[in-house]
């Protein structure tokens, strides 16, 4: 096994038959379980690593290892506005997938290292801090991080609009939870 990541919470290791193990730091057993509780109940959606088995004792998760880079790699390396824009877009999908499981992954708005562009799909990873909320903000939260990357945006010819006029359709989006609402969110953010 080789080490290849030191996260807040676990070490990450590469197994010979190429799949990850998380293993959780000592006295992390709720975050572990937590973990291992939303990967599997998000064990349908190809926007998670899949989980292969896990180990109470260890407090270890085996899991898919994810080959690509991570959000912040890609904004560093990507100049091509088409591919930015599809991958924000693909990202918004997905957290509106959370929010209607009324999962909030939490660190929504600063998502750098926690979401990895892969050749042909998204994954989120670290779900150990994920909590179960009736009025999730995965959408709201990233929409935050956007406005946070306004600048960078604009060079690639992402053009936001002003935050204040996004605000009543973020509010709207947060009552409904609707694909309607969020698409409307998304013109106005984007001026489509
Ligand atoms: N399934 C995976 N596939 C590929 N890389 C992973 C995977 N899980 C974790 N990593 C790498 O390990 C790092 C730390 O993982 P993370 O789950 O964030 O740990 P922690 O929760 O302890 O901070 C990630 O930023 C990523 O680089
Ligand atoms: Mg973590």
């Amino acid at each position: 096994m080789k080490h290849i990541a030191k996260g807040w919470h676990s070490e990450i290791y590469l197994t010979e038959r190429g799949t990850v193990i998380k293993r959780f730091k000592e006295g992390l057993y709720r975050n572990f379980e937590k973990e291992v509780r939303i990967l599997k109940q998000l064990s349908n959606y190809d926007f998670v690593p899949k989980l292969f088995s896990f180990n109470n004792e260890k407090m270890e998760i085996e899991m898919e290892y994810i080959r690509g880079i991570n959000l912040r790699e890609f904004l560093r390396r990507e100049r091509d506005r088409d591919k930015i824009f599809n991958v924000i877009k693909k990202i918004f999908e997905i957290c509106f997938i959370l929010d209607k499981h009324k999962i909030q992954k939490e660190e929504m708005n600063n998502p750098e290292k926690h979401i990895i562009i892969s050749d042909d799909r998204i994954v989120f990873i670290d779900f150990e801090r994920a909590v179960e909320k009736n009025r999730p903000s995965n959408v709201t939260q990233f929409v935050e991080y956007l406005y946070k990357k306004k600048e960078v945006l604009e060079k690639f010819g992402i053009k936001l609009n002003e935050k204040s006029k996004v605000i009543e359709y973020l509010k709207k989006y947060k009552k409904e939870y609707t694909k309607e609402s969020l698409e409307d969110l998304l013109r106005n953010i984007f001026n489509f």
